[in-house]
């Protein structure tokens, strides 16, 4: 059977992404961001995955407000990078794992949740920055991945209960896969961030510890936490963080068995406009 081993949680800056694809890296103002995930590449390496099941959101890349799925899973042999303007970032291509995404869709959707099945959708910085930081600059990446979009983005998201629970169904579903998969679950996005209006710029290092320390020990008082809570403490941007409860609903003390392990934790001001919170935990 397939089984979820590791989650792994971090923001999506894409401003991250254009410092790996112009060399910056090793800029004064980057290279404490990048300290931060060194122990996450050379992990990846070691437990290299055979899926990642990575949740993330769209942001008007593939969707716009002509189409707003709540849950959107790619089952599709093949992601783009998308274009975000600037055309898209120069990372490999994504490929899908389209047998366990539509067993995942049909016992999910089975399981009371919606979903909307993409069959053709590219991915942007939300997806792509999150596998550069973790795998670095591969010519492939390591493994297949089924990208999962959260609508974050545009009124009414989903509640962080919703979310946690998808995750428990996640979990079911993935463990009902008759083939013996390694599957991480990624949640990504996040922390505590404002693009406008006139909190932009806020950040919220206390409040983002806080959830840091409440995703670990007691993610079940975390999902009730309401949408205003969010908005008023993380940003209107920091809203994101509802999808860090999808990974955490699949791990396997969710489901009464024994906690996991925190492998890494790393928290870092400033990165762009945001601040960069990176999580790994793995099941036992
Ligand atoms: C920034 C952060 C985001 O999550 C995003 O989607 C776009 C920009 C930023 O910090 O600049
Ligand atoms: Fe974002």
């Amino acid at each position: 059977m397939a089984r979820i081993t590791a989650s792994v949680f971090t923001s999506h800056v894409p401003a991250i992404g254009a410092a790996i694809d112009l060399g910056k890296t090793a800029d004064p103002y980057w290279q404490p961001v990048f300290k931060g995930y060194e122990f996450s590449k050379q992990w990846m390496k070691e437990n290299r995955p055979d899926v990642i099941f990575l949740v993330y959101n769209d942001h008007a890349s593939a969707f716009s407000l002509e189409m707003i799925p709540t849950f959107a899973i790619g089952t599709a042999a093949q992601f783009n990078p998308a274009d975000e303007g600037w055309g898209p970032r120069p990372v490999p291509v994504v490929i899908g794992h389209p047998e366990l995404a539509s067993h995942i869709a049909q016992s999910v959707i089975q399981d009371d949740f919606d979903l909307t099945i993409v069959n053709r959708m590219d991915v942007d910085h939300g997806l792509t920055v999150p596998l550069s930081l973790m795998c670095g600059q591969p010519s492939a990446w390591p493994c297949p991945v089924i990208p999962f979009a959260v609508n974050v983005v545009q009124y009414p998201a989903p509640s962080g209960r919703r979310c946690f629970q998808l995750g428990k169904a996640i979990r079911r579903a993935v463990e009902s896969f008759d083939a013996d998969l390694n599957v991480q679950i990624w949640g990504t996005g996040g922390m505590s961030h404002q693009l406008q209006g006139p909190r932009a710029g806020l950040i919220n290092k206390e409040w983002d510890n806080r959830f840091l320390d409440r995703l670990v020990s007691d993610p079940e008082a975390l999902s009730l936490v309401p949408h205003i809570e969010y908005v008023r403490e993380a940003g209107s941007e920091g809203i994101e963080l509802v999808m860090w409860l999808i990974a955490r609903g699949a791990m396997r003390d969710v489901a009464r068995g024994p906690a996991p392990r925190v492998l890494h934790r790393f928290y870092h001001v400033p990165a762009s406009n945001t601040a960069v919170g990176h999580l790994i935990l793995e099941d036992s």
